[in-house]
């Protein structure tokens, strides 16, 4: 069965719709979402609590008729919590494996940094090789694979901040700012209908309540075969020379000084996988706007997102509130277009 490309383009705007219809005013987000797990990437999302970030994954998952796993880190996790173990079995009296939740297609890690080390460095590999190594056996991840972590940017005691080598290997990395006056509204009206409609369906049957249950809303389900024709045609999207070279002057101008001003804040410059992720997040985010090729648009819309948490800042532009994302908007205003 071949699947046309309109039909593609339609599946993703309804699954947009969807998701905007149940994460109010994150219309970036639920983009950001769609682009990593058509371009093969993962997602780290910061966020004060209560902004939705739990609510994303679970809504993302739905959308994607996706196995989903989640992981609540903790300072006591360990490695084989997340990859799983061997347990003996008694009446074989041998070891089987069973897998733990990194095999699943999506998994959300929350409060990332407050797993301690060793269970980050176990999700590297994940991440980076879509296989697991436990015991010298190594296994390998189902497809899709997409891992979104999340982290509570006012609380940092006691967490262990994630290592570069582990920033680096996410293709976004997101801030939820908190939602405006009209926004919060919307999100109140919308949670005590869904609250009120639980309760009443927990009602029984022949209860007079049962009129109030309203028909939720349907996810616009992604099927397996469509996401990988997505990927596909997503993965032949076209990226022009003159976008390659443009994407390199932003990447290569976190790196030299001819931006001084600028890039005096910065420690740690991004490295290849900087570009790499622009520019299949680019390729990804021009077919979900219905084209066959890269425009710098694209480039200029993904790049703070890509970029922001490859770099390091030094501690005094940290002292002054200066985000990787200020810096990467500021180089924009300034990197020659092409
Ligand atoms: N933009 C939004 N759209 C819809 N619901 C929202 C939105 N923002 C917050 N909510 C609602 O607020 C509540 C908190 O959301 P959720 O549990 O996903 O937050 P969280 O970001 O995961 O928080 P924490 O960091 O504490 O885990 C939920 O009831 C959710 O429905
Ligand atoms: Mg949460």
């Amino acid at each position: 069965m071949t699947i046309t490309v309109s039909e593609l383009h339609n599946r993703l705007s309804a699954a947009q719709e969807y998701l905007g219809s149940q994460l109010i005013g994150q219309q970036s987000l639920i983009s950001r979402l769609l682009v990593a797990v058509i371009a093969d990437g993962h997602i780290l999302i910061e966020g004060a609590p209560g902004l939705a970030k739990t609510r994303a994954v679970n809504q993302f998952a739905k959308i994607l008729d996706a196995d989903f796993a989640r992981v609540q880190s903790t300072p006591d996790l360990l490695p084989a919590d997340i990859t799983g173990t061997n347990i003996f079995q008694q009446n074989r009296g041998d070891f089987e494996f069973t897998p733990g939740p990194l095999f699943n297609n999506i998994v959300l890690v929350d409060e990332i940094n407050r797993a301690p080390p060793k269970v980050q460095s176990a999700l590297l590999e994940a991440m980076a090789e879509q296989q697991i190594t436990t015991a010298g056996i190594t296994r390998v991840l189902q497809s899709p694979f997409m891992v979104i972590a999340t982290q509570n940017s006012l609380e940092n005691e006691g967490t262990y901040p994630l290592p570069e080598a582990q920033l680096d290997r996410f293709m976004f990395y997101l801030n939820l700012d908190l939602p405006d006056a009209e926004t919060e509204k919307q999100i109140l009206s919308l949670v005590l209908e869904e609250n009120r409609i639980k309760r009443n369906s927990h009602q029984s049957p022949e209860s007079n309540e049962s009129k109030f249950t309203a028909t939720p809303l349907k996810p616009a389900v992604i099927t397996a075969a469509e996401l990988d024709a997505i990927k596909r045609q997503a993965s032949n999207v076209h990226i022009a020379p003159a976008i390659l070279t443009y994407i390199t002057r932003i990447v290569c101008a976190t790196r030299e000084s001819d931006y001084k001003e600028i890039t005096q804040h910065i420690r740690y410059a991004a490295s290849p996988r900087g570009s790499i992720a622009i520019a299949e997040a680019a390729k990804a985010y021009a077919l979900m706007n219905e084209r066959d090729h890269v425009l710098p648009d694209d480039v200029q819309e993904l790049a703070a997102d890509a970029l922001g948490g490859r770099i390091g800042l030094s501690y005094r532009a940290q002292a002054e509130g200066l985000s990787g994302r200020d810096i990467v908007n500021s180089l924009l205003q300034v990197v020659p277009v092409v």
